[in-house]
């Protein structure tokens, strides 16, 4: 098989590294790709989110599947232009992808299914959304729109409630409209499932690390690491919230007319009475991603293909035994203003067993240098948590350029909830 993969990220050098390694795969485009996808396969100069400029190298390359890394490409309507074509996509069309777009619409789509999910009310005038949020005390103020990530203020007591009103409010055209949500409680995970647009096939649960500092301290990240399988529910409770949360889902998008073909992600927090949604995406996590590939003990290739023809046989996902740690390696700055241009060193040294994921990365002068805020995940898998954890630290360690940090307790939630 022919794959256009499309995306640039820590995540899909982690893909790609994945299907490279498929005895179906015959060829690997990625567009744009990195210099870490390089390796796995051919970059080609794409403009991803252009639903034209995809179909026309598609077809000009006669791919046989195009699988989507980021959201952008989803929302602009490459899956549906490709559908026009006939070209096999992994990855939903706009109207399912809207379930990571527009909140108030993931909120909607949960009422429908039934889905456990925080209680919520949406305000559009400023002063009552205040008057509820004093009230309420312990509130969660989101902007409806897109904020840049800066739209979710979590607000422990009034004083609090009130001041995020007001910043929400202050966010010009994203908050306009806002969404009070009740403060939920517990662990946040991670799971995701290659979804045929009705059938599903669960990845290992997994965990993100959000802030930048150790201990969850500092501002929110794209992510600062991740693990998996995250020990939080034993496989029947896994099993359970695939049927609470990833099943309905899937009918009311199927129901609307708009299948979900890809990934399915959904953010739980694992409260008190039962896991709930925080949020979903429709396309796979990162960095989760990049620990999840290391986990998977079977051809991905087949499973992607399935999903994006409606052919997906549900059943339990072969995984190898133990855990897998990703540790990303930001840049100095990051995540305010990360700076670019440090050379990276050490790569050689880090053992073949475990690999490193490039994301923001460039090549200058024949020499690797960094290019954004999260520049590469170094990832490793072990017998336990514990020893993956020592490993992927070890690496951490070997690959250096000027102002790298790091967190040292990616997975350490994980390694208290199971001593
Ligand atoms: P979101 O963009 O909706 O995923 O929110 C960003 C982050 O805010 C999440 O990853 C959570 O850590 C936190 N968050 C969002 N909603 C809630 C909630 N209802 N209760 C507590 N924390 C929340
Ligand atoms: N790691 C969180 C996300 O990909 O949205």
């Amino acid at each position: 098989m022919k794959v256009l993969l499309l995306g640039s990220g820590g995540r899909e050098h982690a893909l790609a590294w994945k299907l490279a390694q498929s005895p179906r795969l015959s060829r690997l485009l990625v567009g744009p790709g990195n210099p870490g996808t390089a390796r796995w396969g051919t970059n080609v100069p794409l403009q991803a989110d252009s639903p034209e400029a995809v179909v026309s190298l598609a077809r000009r390359e006669r791919v046989d599947l195009v699988v989507v890394g980021p959201e952008a490409p989803l929302v602009a309507g490459v899956a549906d232009a490709l559908a026009q074509v006939d070209i096999p996509c992994f990855g939903p069309v706009a109207a399912a992808a809207r379930i990571e777009g527009s909140k108030a619409f993931a909120k909607e789509i949960m009422a429908e299914a039934g889905v456990p999910t925080a209680a919520f009310r949406v305000f559009t005038d400023a002063a009552e959304a205040e008057a509820y949020a004093v009230a309420q005390g312990r509130i969660v103020v989101k902007a409806d729109g897109l904020a840049a990530g800066k739209g979710v203020i979590v607000a422990p007591d009034a004083k609090a409630a009130r001041e995020a009103v007001r910043a929400v409010a202050e966010m010009g055209q994203a908050g306009q409209r806002m969404v009070l949500e009740e403060l939920l409680e517990g662990e946040e995970v991670s799971l995701m499932a290659l979804c045929d647009g009705e059938r599903y096939v669960l990845l290992p649960l997994s965990q993100d690390h959000k802030r930048v500092g150790e201990g969850d301290t500092g501002p929110n990240t794209g992510g600062m690491g991740a693990y998996c399988p995250a020990p939080f529910l034993t496989p029947a409770q896994l099993a359970q919230v695939g049927e609470q949360v990833i099943a309905p889902t899937l009918a009311v998008l199927k129901k609307r007319g708009t299948p979900l073909r890809g990934v399915l992600y959904a953010g739980l927090m694992l409260t008190a009475s039962g896991p709930k949604v925080l949020e979903f995406n429709a396309r796979f996590g990162d960095p989760e991603t990049q620990v999840l590939m290391m986990q998977v003990d079977e051809d991905l290739l087949p499973l992607m293909e399935a999903c994006a023809k409606g052919t997906l046989e549900p059943r339990p996902l072969k995984q190898f035994p133990g855990a897998s740690v990703g540790v990303v390696l930001a840049a100095e700055g990051y995540p305010e203003a990360p700076k670019k241009g440090a050379r990276i060193e050490g790569l050689d040294a880090v053992a073949s067993n475990a690999p490193v994921f490039l994301a923001g990365v460039a090549k200058q002068d024949g020499a690797l240098v960094t290019a954004g805020g999260r520049v590469l995940t170094v990832c490793a898998r072990g017998d336990s948590l514990a020893t993956a954890r020592e490993r992927a630290l070890e690496s951490a360690d070997a690959v250096r350029f000027e102002g790298k940090h790091f967190r040292r307790d990616i997975g350490a939630r994980g390694l208290r909830a199971r001593p």
